[in-house]
């Protein structure tokens, strides 16, 4: 099934609408399209006490395992400007190799929805500790 990613990118704007974030005034969604087809979205959300602050990309990976689901096709990001591409974060790189195959697309945009960057899981995490590494059973 061919990914729309115009599609992905509307979904993580609409997310980018509702990001919490008084403190660094930067805002960010993130759509995440499950193997279902289902889209699964989330904002950064800060907190006075900054270090508590969770990132878009994380948020919208938890809410999806948190309704059992664990399977994802794509990634679409939305951040800052066309000038000034966002990408996820280490930790969220971290996160997002937990749940996707290396080979799964990331489409960065900025917030008017002009893709700066297309890459993936892989390429964000090269060499990275995955399920695979961390498997003891
Ligand atoms: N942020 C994200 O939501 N995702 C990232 O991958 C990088 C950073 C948020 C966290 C904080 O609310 C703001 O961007 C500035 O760091």
């Amino acid at each position: 099934m061919e990914i729309d990613i115009e599609a992905l990118i509307a979904a993580a704007q609409k997310a980018a609408e509702h990001a919490y974030s008084p403190y660094s005034h930067y805002r960010v969604g993130a759509a995440l399209l499950a193997a279902d087809g289902a889209v699964h979205a989330g904002c950064n959300v800060e907190n006075a006490s900054y270090g508590l602050t969770i990132c878009a990309e994380r948020a919208a990976v938890f809410k999806a395992v948190g309704e059992g689901v664990r399977k994802f096709k794509a990634l679409a990001l939305v951040a800052g400007t066309s000038g000034r591409p966002g990408t996820p974060c280490g930790a969220c790189r971290q996160v997002l190799a937990e749940f996707c195959d290396p080979g799964m697309p990331v489409v960065c945009a900025a917030l008017d929805g002009t893709v700066t960057l297309r890459t993936t899981v892989g390429e964000l995490l090269p060499h990275g500790f995955t399920p695979a590494s961390g498997m003891v059973e």
